[in-house]
Formats: structure tokens, sequence, C-alpha cells
């Protein structure tokens, strides 16, 4: 299943990525995690990114084309793949199309603004990847990741302010794409208001019901 994943920003993207991973065994690849790894590692495309994630807005086109580009083209994404944050814009979106890459769904999980203020604020993150809330999904041992055991963190874009600038870059510049989506019959709008496995059966009731 070659599969995208929409949202505002703290929608629960991640956190659903990791249950799809891990029930239809193929790798989710997120552009926002990748970004971070090359901040973290101080590289030029960390350094370039840098800029634009702290202020709320979406790295250039041709950053992300590139770096996805990249990873479709490699082993892990043969047998199928979940892009989470990818594409995030038109451009984006066409240059997807322009590779000739077959998708499945595009799956939207929609989650109105207030509560994405308040999730935001209790999000708890490790560098591997896991995404915890401090009280909606808590790691079992406050602060240490489940999966790896190195210590959780906030992200730094998950300021309020920052956190307002993100919602209105999606609203602007990536909510357009449900419409895009939706014109080639491929859109799936999922709620994700309720709990964490609320959602998740929901997404998994949509994808069992699309004919791969
Ligand atoms: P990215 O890392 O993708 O951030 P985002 O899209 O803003 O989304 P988040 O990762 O913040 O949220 P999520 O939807 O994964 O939610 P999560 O599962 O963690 O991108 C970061 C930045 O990188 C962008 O701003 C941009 O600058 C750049 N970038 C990335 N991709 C790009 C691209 N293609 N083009 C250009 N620039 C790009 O959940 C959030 C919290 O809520 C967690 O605490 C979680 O535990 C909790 N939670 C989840 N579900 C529920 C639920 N149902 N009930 C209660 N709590 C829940
Ligand atoms: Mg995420």
């Amino acid at each position: 299943m070659n599969l995208i994943l929409m949202g505002a920003p703290g929608a629960g993207k991640g956190t659903q990525s990791e249950k799809i991973s891990e029930r239809w065994s193929i790798p989710a690849i997120s552009t926002g995690e990748i970004l971070r790894a090359a901040i973290k590692a101080g590289t030029a495309l960390g350094q370039e990114a840098k800029t634009y994630i702290d202020d709320g807005k979406l790295v250039p086109d041709a950053t992300v084309i590139g770096i996805i580009k990249e990873y479709l083209a490699s082993d892990k994404c043969q047998n199928g793949f979940i892009l989470d944050g990818f594409p995030r814009s038109i451009p984006q979106a066409e240059a997807l199309d322009a590779l000739g890459v077959k998708i499945d769904a595009a799956l939207s999980i929609e989650v109105a603004d207030d509560t994405i203020v308040k999730r935001m604020s209790g999000r708890r993150v490790c560098s591997c990847g896991a995404s915890y809330h401090v009280q909606f999904n808590p790691s079992k041992v406050e602060g240490v990741c489940d999966k790896c055991g190195a210590e959780t963190y906030v992200r730094a874009d998950d300021a309020p302010e920052t956190v307002t600038k993100r919602l209105a870059t999606y609203h602007a510049q990536t909510e357009p794409l449900k419409a895009y989506y939706a014109e080639k019959g491929l859109l799936i709008e999922v709620q994700g208001q309720q709990e964490v496995s609320d959602t998740t059966r929901l997404i998994f009731d949509a994808l069992d019901s699309i004919s791969v």
C-alpha cells in the first residue's frame, strides 16, 4: 500500500503512522523527522531547514522533493510506504505525480484548531520518531521513550506562537491538497477528534475497505 497521510500539525499523523506501519508492515517516511534529524546533525540541509521550521513555514519545495525522491527510490519503499507530511503543497503533489508512483489513498486526519493547540502543549517526542502526550498518550515511564529508552523532550516548534503560525501555513498551503486528491478519487477523510484508538480504528476500517 502506498499511502499519503495528511492533517494539520498535531492532528496525529506521527501517532497513527506508527500503527499503520505495524499493521501493514510498511515504512513511514516523515519529512518533518528527516529535517529534524538533519538539524540535529548540523548538516547543510539542517541549517537551511531550521529557519523555516522555527518560523512555522514550509521548507522550500525543491528541498523536500529532493529528499522524497531519494527515499522512494530506496529498497525499503519497494513494498509500500506511508508519506507522513508529504506532499504539503500543490507543487509537491505535482512533483510526486511526475515521479509516476502509484498512490492508493490520501488519508486526511481531521481535527479542529482549538483541539490542536491543547494537544501540542502536552506533546513529548523522542528522536527515534515516537510521539507521546503527557495526558492523552503517556509513555509508561514519564520522560522515557517506550520504544528505545531515550529521554523524551518538547519539540522546539511546539511553542504556542509557532503552533499558530504552523496552523496558518497548513490552512493556506496544505489544506488545498484535499481538493486535489478528492478530484483524483483518492481522498479519505477520517475524524481525529476522539481518542487515539478511535482514530486508529477509523483509519484501519477505511484502509481495509480500499482494494490494493
Ligand atoms: P512535521 O514534523 O511533519 O510537523 P506537523 O505536520 O506540524 O505535524 P506534527 O508532527 O506536529 O503532528 P502530527 O500530526 O504528527 O501529530 P502527533 O502524532 O505527533 O513538520 C515539521 C516542520 O517541518 C513543518 O512545520 C515544516 O516546516 C517542515 N516540513 C515537514 N514536511 C514538509 C514538507 N513536505 N514541505 C515543506 N516543509 C516541511 O500528535 C500530536 C500530539 O497529540 C502528541 O502529543 C500525541 O500524543 C497527541 N495525540 C495524537 N492523537 C491524539 C488523539 N486522538 N487524542 C489526544 N491526543 C492525541
Ligand atoms: Mg509528526
